[in-house]
């Protein structure tokens, strides 16, 4: 152990002793994660409801499953004034509110915990931020490395990164500077343009390296999983393709409305909300070829060639391939719940979707003639995330006389939520004197074995950052790349002259509009 990580561990013990003297250090190894430099995150919208909801507990999460580093400082940011204690109750009250709330190890957590009102379109605000970091890093020992957490609303991202860029914070190993890091919530962009020129806005003072575009689904561990079991597995890959697979269902359905983001939401609707991000995400690490090695930018290319070989629509029959929705009064868990237009906030002739369903193709070798069945939507019968690979049928049935009927094919379905399981479905002899088949399943439950600590997608996502793994993290090239994909429907979605009859209404409970039979 070298010098600097000696006084480290005795300056956190002398901490944790101060607040709770009956306190051992925890071993350092409890999560698994290894070589987390120390820093500081400065979290820019730390009065907002992320910080509280997400952030924050995730934050401290980490904290007491001893997953910060040895030396860290959490400096809030916002336009309102506070002072570091009032701050620091704020974060209390949030703790205590998402039943985190664990009094022993709050005084050191809370030791590390300051404010700043910063005002984010004057740079002399910026500037003395920058100066007050400096001071931080002595106090802290966070040798300069920092995480900017912009946890503000999308239309500030850009400015935001140049300010912080332009009081010289993104700097790396320059004037106290340690590494410098970016984190950029979702949306990423409204279309191709605005994407490009927000890329081209935070590259003029960060480098890609520097940049985290988050997109949460990547981190839940499930979608992880998606690469292991499809490339440490010998026995699925070489049925992987359109020889064996007939189509491909990827859903993401929730039971919750609008809720209280509707001056979002009637913005961005289910397209840009969940397509161009985590849908997206889903198809990609189920058709992407190997990479050849499990390296950041390997695997994120290969994501992007399968962006680049999605078949775009067909303008003119995308009723064939599209069916949009937005949901109307209906029933959730034995509750009547108000219709979309009735929502707060949304406009009571909204023609924003809630609802698509899409089919795409991806042209390339593997994949060519399958069809991928893209669906999400907002108030369905049921929260479900899964990809379902559905096998072809056997190519010639030898039980047809004696049974009469057809063969199910086999399915495999990679469960995301609630069930986190993989699950085949094949058939085998009913048990009797009589041949008669059945579908049966085999099923494994992804925490089956396992007790070790579970990381909430916040939690990952903070621990990679701190890393500075990207690996979960959008890169430019594929954002700009679904961009383009996306764009052209979401425009003509936007602007066509039959955007009514494009609209279909469903009942809230149901599982979409009637219509959506015709996509298949
Ligand atoms: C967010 C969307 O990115 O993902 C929300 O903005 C959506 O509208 C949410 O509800 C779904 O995430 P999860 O993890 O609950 O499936």
């Amino acid at each position: 152990m070298d010098n600097d990580t000696k006084n480290e561990n005795i300056r956190m013990e002398e901490i944790i002793k101060a607040s709770a003297p009956h306190l051992e250090l925890p071993a350092k190894e409890s999560l698994g994660v290894k070589g987390i430099e120390p820093c500081t995150i400065v979290i820019m919208g730390a009065t907002g409801d992320l910080t509280a909801r997400k952030l924050v507990p995730s934050l401290f999460n980490l904290y007491l499953n001893d997953g910060l580093p040895n030396s860290f400082s959490i400096v809030g940011c916002g336009r309102t004034k506070l002072s570091d204690q009032q701050f620091r109750n704020k974060m209390k009250d949030a703790l205590v509110a998402a039943r985190l709330m664990n009094h022993s190890k709050w005084p050191s957590f809370a030791a590390a915990l300051s404010y700043r009102s910063v005002d984010y379109m004057d740079l002399t605000s910026l500037i003395s931020l920058a100066e007050s970091l400096r001071e931080l890093d002595q106090k802290h020992n966070t040798k300069g490395n920092r995480i900017f957490y912009l946890a503000l609303p999308p239309s500030l991202y850009k400015q935001l990164a140049q300010m912080v860029g332009q009081a010289g914070l993104g700097k790396e190993r320059e004037n106290g500077n340690g590494w410098s890091r970016i984190v950029v919530e979702k949306p990423f962009g409204r279309d191709l343009k605005t994407a490009v020129a927000l890329n081209y806005g935070i590259q003029e003072y960060f480098k890609e390296h520097q940049i985290f575009r988050i997109d949460h689904y990547l981190a839940k561990e499930t979608v992880q999983n998606i690469l292991i079991f499809r490339f440490a597995n010998a026995i699925f890959e070489p049925i992987w393709n359109r020889r064996y697979i007939d189509h491909v269902n990827i859903t993401a359905s929730e039971t919750l409305g609008v809720e209280h983001r509707a001056g979002y939401y009637e913005q961005a609707g289910v397209i840009r909300d969940m397509f161009q991000n985590h849908i997206m995400q889903l198809l990609a690490l189920t058709a992407i070829e190997a990479p050849s090695q499990f390296e950041t930018n390997r695997v994120r290319d290969e994501k992007v060639k399968v962006f680049r070989s999605l078949r775009p629509f067909p303008i003119e029959k995308l009723h064939e391939y599209i069916v949009l929705g937005q949901y109307g009064q209906g029933e959730i868990d034995g509750e009547t719940v108000s219709a979309y237009r009735d929502e707060p906030g949304v406009n009571s002739h909204s023609l924003t979707p809630t609802f698509a369903r899409m089919k795409v193709f991806i042209d390339n070798w593997r994949w060519q003639g399958v069809p991928f069945i893209l669906t999400s939507g907002k108030r369905m019968a049921k929260k479900l995330t899964e990809i379902a690979i559905q096998f072809k049928g056997v190519p010639h049935s030898m039980f047809r006389q004696t049974l009469g009927e057809t063969i199910e094919a086999n399915r495999l379905a990679l469960g995301i939520y609630p069930d986190e399981k993989i699950t085949l479905t094949f058939q085998t002899k009913n048990p009797g004197a009589q041949v008669c088949l059945r579908s049966v399943t085999m099923d494994f439950s992804y925490h089956q074995k396992y007790t070790g600590p579970i990381l909430d997608a916040y939690e990952k996502v903070l621990i990679d950052c701190m890393l500075g793994d990207q690996m979960l993290f959008w890169r430019q090239d594929g954002i700009e790349q679904c961009w383009s994909f996306l764009t052209p429907i979401v425009s003509e979605c936007e602007t066509c002259g039959n955007r009514e009859e494009m609209l279909h209404f469903y009942k809230s409970g149901s599982w979409g509009p009637r219509d959506i039979g015709r996509i298949r």
